[in-house]
C-alpha cells in the first residue's frame, strides 16, 4: 500500500523541501552531481544505504539523478564516501577523533582534480549517519563552501522500544496501528518499515525493540521457528539501516514454550533452554541485539516467584547471549502494584532504587539496566529517578517515552524536548559535581561497558508516523538530543521546522510553530497536574482529567488532597524518606521546603493551599492562575494558527487545527475540574474573582 500525505516523508521531504534546500542544491550543483564511494561492503549494508539514500536525496533536490564514479576517475568536483582503512584520502579527513558509528564532512573547494565534499565515516554507520547529515544542511539551506564538520555520538546505544502487540494494536500508542504486525502475522514486507528504518537512521537511531515489554501469549512465539524468519526479514531491513534489532521477551518462556515446570533462573534445565534458545535465534538473526526484559513488574513473571532477584534473573539470560555478543535490556520499572492507598508508608517512587541498588556490582557486563527518566512513570513533570547514576558498576541506559502517554496522546501539543533536556542537564552529584545524566548516558562518569538511551516510539501506521504532525517534532528531536545532547530545544526545533515544512522561525508560518512548539510543554503541565503532583488523569487511558482517578486505588500514585492541603510528603524528616535515595547535596534541595523548586513542590512536600510559592503566589492561586492561563495559551495557539490559513499547505493546517480544538476541549475540562475541585476542598476563593464552578 502506498502512503500518500505530506506527513509520510516527515523531516525527509523531497522536492517540497523550500526554496531555500533548491537554492543550495542549485548553488553546488557542480559538486553534488558525481558520487565516488570507497569502503569495503561488507554485505552489513550501511554504506550502500548511504550512497543510494545520497542519490535519492539529492534527485529529489536536484532533480536529476548523479552519477556514481570510481574514486579514480572522480574530477571536477563530487561528494566521495568512504570508510575508514578504504583510502588515503578518507583518512586523511578522519584524522584523529572520529570514533566508530562517528564521522567527518569536509569541503575541499580550490582544488580542481579532488573531490569537493567529503563524507568520512569512522565506520559504514558513520558513513551513513554522515550522508543523512549532508542532506540534512542542504534541506536547511546550509552553506557547503567550507565544511569541515566532525561528529560523534554522544551514546552508545541509541535506542527504540516499540509497544507493539501481534494482533496490531499498540500499547499507549496514538497514531493508528502496528507496522510490524497484523492479526497475529508479523509484516515482514512491508515498504513502512524500510520508510520508517530510514527515518530512524537519520537521526542516528542504532538498535531497535520490535515488540511490547508485556510480552503477552503470541508475542511469547516470536522467539521460535514460527515467526523467526519473518522476524529476521525485519532485522534485515534494518540492518541497511544499521540497527540492531531487539526483541522484548517472556521471562516465563522456558515454561509457556519449553514445557518446562519452572522458569526459576538458577535452575540448571531453564539456563540450558535458554542457551539453546538464543542459538536458535542467533541462527535466524547472526547480529541479533539482544533482549529487553519487564520482569516481575505490573503482573509480568520474574525472579521474584522463585525467591531470586533481579541479578539472579538478569545474569542467566545474560550468560546465554554471552557467545553472540548479545545484551539484556533489564527493566527497572518494578514496583508494588498492588498497594493500599490507606498505606502512606510504601512510596512506589522510592521502588526502582529500592530494589536494584543493593546489586550494584552483580550484573554481567552485558546487562543494561533500563531506567525510566522519572521514578514513578513519565509525568509531565518528575524529578529525575535517583536510581541514575547510584549504580556505579552496573551498566545503565535512561528510557523516556516519546509516545506522549499522559502528555496529551498526541491530540495535544507538547514539544518534550525540552523536559528531556532538563533530564540530560541534571547533576545527579553521583561522582562529585557535573555528574550529569547525559555523562552517564555517554558512559563517561562510570567506566560502563554499555549505555545509553531508550524511548517508547509515538508511531503508528497513520499517513504522518505520529498522529498530530507536530509530534513529529518529538520524534526528530529525540533522535538529534540523544546523538547530541548539547544541542538545544531551539536549534533541534528549527532544524526539524526547515526540514518538514520548509520554513525558518524568521517566516510567519515557522515563527507560530516555532512559539507553539516552545510554549506547549509548560501550557500543557499548566492546565493539567500542577507543581509536580502528578496522576489526576482518567484510569487506564490516561488522557483527560479525573483527579480522584488513581486515589484510591492499588496503583501508589497518590496526591492526598484534602480540605487544608495537598502533596506527598517525601521528606526524610516527616515522610518517606524519598529524598535520601539522592546524593545529600542534591536530596538536601529537595527536602527543605525554601529550597524545593516550585515545579515540583508537590511531589517532594505536603503543603497548605495557603503555602506561599518562591513565585510570591499562593499553592491555590498557582492552581488557578496556571489553569486559566494554560487555557488563553491554547486559545491563542488557535488565534494565530488560523491566521497562517493559505500560508501553510490546506491538508496539514486543517489536520493542525483540527487537533488543537480538541486540545482547547481538554484545556477546559482540565482547567473547570481542576479549579473546581480545589475550590471545593479549600473553600478558598479566585483573587480575580473569575468563573469557578
Ligand atoms: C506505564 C504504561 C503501561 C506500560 C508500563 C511500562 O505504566 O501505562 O502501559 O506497560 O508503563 O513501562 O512497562
Amino acid at each position: 500500500m502506498t502512503v500518500t500525505g505530506l506527513g509520510y516523508k516527515a523531516w525527509l521531504g523531497g522536492g517540497d523541501a523550500g526554496t531555500a534546500a533548491r537554492l543550495t542544491a542549485e548553488r553546488y550543483r557542480s559538486w553534488l552531481k558525481r558520487i565516488a564511494v570507497t569502503g569495503a561492503a561488507t554485505g552489513y549494508g550501511p554504506l550502500e544505504t548511504a550512497v543510494q539514500e545520497l542519490v535519492n536525496g539529492l534527485e529529489a533536490l536536484l532533480g536529476w539523478q548523479p552519477s556514481i564514479v570510481a574514486e579514480t576517475e572522480q574530477a571536477g568536483g563530487c561528494v566521495l564516501v568512504g570508510t575508514a582503512g578504504s583510502s588515503s584520502v578518507i583518512d586523511e579527513v578522519l584524522a584523529d577523533g572520529v570514533r566508530a558509528e562517528g564521522y567527518r564532512i569536509r569541503t575541499r573547494s580550490g582544488d580542481k582534480d579532488q573531490p569537493c565534499i567529503i563524507v568520512a565515516g569512522g565506520d559504514e554507520r558513520g558513513a551513513l549517519y554522515g550522508v543523512f547529515h549532508l542532506l540534512r544542511l542542504l534541506r536547511t539551506g546550509a552553506d557547503l563552501a567550507s565544511l569541515n564538520i566532525m561528529e560523534n555520538p554522544a551514546c552508545r546505544l541509541r535506542m527504540i522500544n516499540h509497544w507493539d502487540n501481534m494482533d496490531g494494536s499498540i500499547e499507549r500508542g496514538y497514531a493508528g496501528r502496528s507496522i510490524f504486525f497484523r492479526d497475529g502475522e508479523v509484516l515482514a514486507d512491508s515498504k513502512r518499515i524500510t520508510d520508517y528504518a530510514r527515518l530512524m537512521a537519520s537521526v542516528g537511531i542504532n538498535g531497535i525493540a520490535i515488540n511490547n515489554v508485556n510480552v503477552h501469549e503470541l508475542e511469547t512465539l516470536l522467539i521460535t521457528e514460527r515467526y523467526l524468519p519473518q522476524v529476521a526479514r525485519i532485522a534485515d531491513v534494518f540492518r541497511a539501516y544499521g540497527i540492531t534489532l531487539y526483541l522484548s521477551i517472556n521471562y516465563s518462556s522456558p515454561m509457556q514454550l519449553g514445557g518446562l515446570p519452572t522458569a526459576d533462573p538458577l535452575d540448571e534445565s531453564v539456563r540450558a533452554w535458554w542457551r539453546s534458545k538464543m542459538t536458535d535465534i542467533y541462527h535466524h538473526i547472526p547480529d541479533f541485539g539482544g533482549v529487553v526484559v519487564k520482569a516481575d513488574s505490573e503482573n509480568r513473571p520474574g525472579p521474584f516467584t522463585y525467591g531470586r532477584d533481579h541479578a539472579d534473573g538478569a545474569n542467566m539470560l545474560a550468560e546465554a547471549l554471552e557467545p553472540f555478543g548479545g545484551l539484556v535490556l533489564w527493566r527497572c520499572f518494578v514496583y508494588n502494584c498492588h498497594q493500599d492507598w490507606r498505606d502512606r508508608s510504601t512510596d512506589r517512587a522510592r521502588a526502582a532504587y529500592d530494589h536494584f541498588k543493593p546489586l550494584d556490582g552483580r550484573f554481567k557486563d552485558n546487562v543494561i539496566l533500563q531506567i525510566k527518566n522519572g521514578p514513578m512513570d513519565f509525568q509531565v513533570r518528575e524529578p529525575v529517578s535517583p536510581l541514575i547514576g547510584a549504580m556505579e558498576r552496573t551498566n545503565q541506559m535512561v528510557e523516556f517515552q516519546i509516545t506522549q502517554e499522559y502528555t496529551g496522546q498526541q491530540r495535544d501539543v507538547c514539544y518534550l524536548v525540552p523536559q528531556w533536556k532538563g533530564v540530560l542537564d541534571f547533576d545527579t552529584r553521583c561522582s562529585g559535581e557535573g555528574s550529569t545524566v547525559k555523562r552517564i548516558a555517554a558512559g563517561e562518569v562510570h567506566p560502563y561497558r554499555y549505555s545509553g538511551i531508550t524511548a517508547v516510539t509515538s508511531i503508528g501506521d497513520d499517513s504522518n508516523w505520529t498522529g498530530h504532525h507536530l509530534a513529529a517534532a518529538n520524534l526528530y528531536g529525540y533522535g538529534r538530543l540523544i546523538w547530541n545532547p548539547e544541542l538545544s530545544a531551539e536549534e533541534i526545533a528549527s532544524e526539524w521546522l526547515m526540514m518538514t515544512f520548509g520554513v525558518s522561525e524568521e517566516d510567519p508560518a515557522g515563527a507560530v510553530i516555532t512559539r507553539i512548539l516552545h510554549e506547549s510543554w509548560h501550557t500543557y503541565e499548566h492546565y493539567t497536574a500542577p507543581l509536580g503532583v502528578g496522576w489526576m488523569v482518567t484510569p487506564h487511558y490516561h488522557y483527560g482529567v479525573d483527579v480522584d482517578g488513581y486515589e484510591y486505588s492499588k496503583w501508589g500514585t497518590y496526591h492526598f488532597a484534602d480540605r487544608d492541603g495537598i502533596g506527598v510528603d517525601r521528606t526524610q524528616a516527616t515522610g518517606t524518606g524519598y529524598t535520601a535515595q539522592y546524593r545529600p547535596e542534591v536530596g538536601q534541595r529537595y527536602e527543605q521546603l525554601e529550597s524545593c523548586p516550585d515545579e515540583l513542590l508537590l511531589f517532594f512536600h505536603h503543603v497548605p493551599y495557603t503555602h506561599v510559592l518562591k513565585s510570591g503566589k499562593t499553592v491555590i492561586q498557582h492552581i488557578y492562575d496556571t489553569h486559566f492561563a494554560g487555557v488563553e495559551q491554547v486559545e491563542k495557539w488557535i488565534g494565530d494558527w488560523r491566521q497562517l490559513e493559505g500560508q501553510v499547505d490546506a491538508e496539514r493546517h486543517a489536520q493542525i487545527s483540527e487537533r488543537l480544538q480538541m486540545q482547547l476541549d481538554n484545556a477546559r475540562q482540565w482547567r473547570d475540574v481542576i479549579n473546581t475541585y480545589f475550590y471545593r476542598k479549600s473553600g478558598i476563593p479566585d483573587e480575580h474573582g473569575r468563573l469557578i464552578y
